[in-house]
């Protein structure tokens, strides 16, 4: 369930906006004010929080980021206030939603930060056994590692466990291990109290102590470094967990998930993970197979993505052409699931008459296919193949790597896990290759889930404040 926070009052239009994320099922908390709000979040956390713009949504923002408190702000408010809208952005806020309140808006909001609230979509014999292995599971109270390729669904598969278990009552709470900094990560994952650092004015739960009576998921779990390995360690085999700079340890009872997309093992075997910890996540294993080997749900997820996109963008629910199916079902998916939802989205925008032809099936070539089958650079691909390696010499090995990295990482839609994964290099080195890039100025590619505009909104919104 989607944790929202409100900052304003709930008798206008931001009310009417709340009701409607209730009625989606985001569960609410409210707060008269930013300091009001940030105590909240210290005490509490959300998943997103929605800020009336007469309040100071700056202030707020930078805040959070001073406090290590990662968590998106909408600012809201009339259209008529378009400087004021452009100033929360300008501030970091991370949308602009236009009161009156629009209700698909609003939903495609909430699934952008909860990901697909819905149980999975399948209809293969292996994903249906694996589906009723993990509804088995979901009972206990074991820690299951998910594995799978990027993209084939493994917090999909999580949220579904949750939802499935006796803590479906309790909170679901996610953290990506790889998307923050050693720092930040370790106190996202275990809070502060007041002083453990220069910014921590306040003391603040992190997300085991949010997760209380629910459960974690550690996404990304084999990007942790080895202190903080060490530390969740403790926490799990204790029970409890010390916040940054505390004193006293906070009991818990919380179940975790982890999943990856590394094999775990083998870096355990490399001294990259630790084997205790291993086995403490592991005791159970769940491993979602790639799309290409579960072609029976191609056509399922498609369907569904198609409908839910068409819904988002207030467009008419339209069918697939035979010769759309056709070419889906020929595709290898290396980007799995997450390549084939980005497919149908570009498809529903793109599709001119009564259905969906194979015009707006636009497939991401398939030079670079599987980590195992890269052989050459992707820039060197596009000359004679004969001597792929000669049309490099004259080239500064700098230059060619960034351009290796920036292609993998467009032709992963933006996704760095999957371009990690690709490149044989880890997520951290990416990220900071990244940084490099960006300060040099090139265009580097965003991907769903990073920071950029969320991925459901539609065309032309950024330009009704204006
Ligand atoms: N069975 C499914 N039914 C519906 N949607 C799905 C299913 N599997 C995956 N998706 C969608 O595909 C996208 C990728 O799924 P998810 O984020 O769970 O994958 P992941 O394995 O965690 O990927 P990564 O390794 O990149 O984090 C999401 O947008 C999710 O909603
Ligand atoms: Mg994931």
């Amino acid at each position: 369930m989607t944790r929202v926070l409100i900052i304003g009052a709930l008798d206008g239009e931001l009310g009417q906006a709340a009701r409607i994320a209730q009625a989606r099922g985001a569960r609410l908390q409210q707060a008269d004010g930013v300091a009001a709000g940030l105590a909240r979040l210290r005490a509490e956390g959300a998943d997103l929080a929605l800020c009336d713009l007469a309040h100071d949504v700056g202030w707020l923002v930078e805040q959070l980021a001073a406090e290590r408190i990662a968590c998106p702000v909408i600012a809201c408010g009339r259209n008529a206030d378009a400087a004021a809208a452009v100033r929360a952005i300008r501030a970091g806020a991370k949308e602009f939603l236009p009161l009156p309140p629009d209700a698909e808006l609003i939903a495609a909001m909430l699934q952008a930060v909860a990901g697909e609230p819905d149980a999975p979509v399948h209809r293969d014999p292996a994903m249906t056994a694996l589906l009723e292995r993990a509804a088995q599971l979901a009972r206990s109270e074991a820690s299951v590692l998910i594995t799978g390729e990027s993209g084939t669904g493994k917090e999909v598969l999580a949220r579904h466990i949750h939802r499935s278990s006796r803590r479906a009552g309790g909170s679901f709470v996610a953290l990506n291990c790889a998307a923050l900094p050693e720092s930040l990560l370790e106190s996202e994952l275990f809070g502060h109290e007041k002083g453990a650092f220069s910014g921590a004015v306040a003391a603040r739960k992190g997300k085991f102590e949010q997760a209380e009576g629910g459960t974690l998921l550690l996404d990304e779990i084999g990007e942790m470094d080895p202190r903080l390995q060490a530390k969740l360690l403790r926490a799990i085999q204790e029970r409890e967990i010390d916040r940054l700079g505390g004193t006293q340890p906070v009991k818990l009872d919380v179940r975790i998930l982890a999943a990856t997309n590394r094999d775990l093992m083998a870096e355990v075997m490399g001294g990259r993970f630790r084997e205790d910890l291993f086995f403490r996540l592991n005791v159970v294993g769940l491993r979602i197979p790639p799309l290409r080997e579960r072609p029976g749900d191609i056509l399922a997820l498609a369907e569904h993505f198609a409908g839910r996109f068409a819904a988002a963008n207030g467009l008419p629910r339209r069918p697939l052409m035979p010769e759309a199916l056709a070419l889906l079902l020929a595709h290898p998916w290396p980007g799995n699931v997450r390549e084939l939802e980005n497919t149908l989205h570009r498809a529903v925008l793109l599709a001119q008459g009564a259905a969906i032809a194979a015009e707006a099936i636009e497939l991401t070539p398939l030079r670079l296919e599987r980590p195992a089958e890269v052989a050459v650079p992707a820039r060197a691909a596009a000359t004679p193949v004969s001597h792929p390696v000669s049309a490099l010499v004259g080239r500064r090995v700098e230059e060619v790597e960034r351009d290796l990295i920036l292609e993998t990482l467009t032709h992963c839609l933006g996704n760095r896990t999957r371009a990690a994964e690709i490149l044989g290099i880890s997520i951290r080195t990416l990220r900071n290759k990244l940084h490099e890039y960006r300060a040099q100025g090139a265009p580097v590619p965003v991907g769903p889930g990073q920071v950029g505009p969320m991925p459901m909104l539609p065309p032309g919104f950024y330009a009704q404040g204006g």
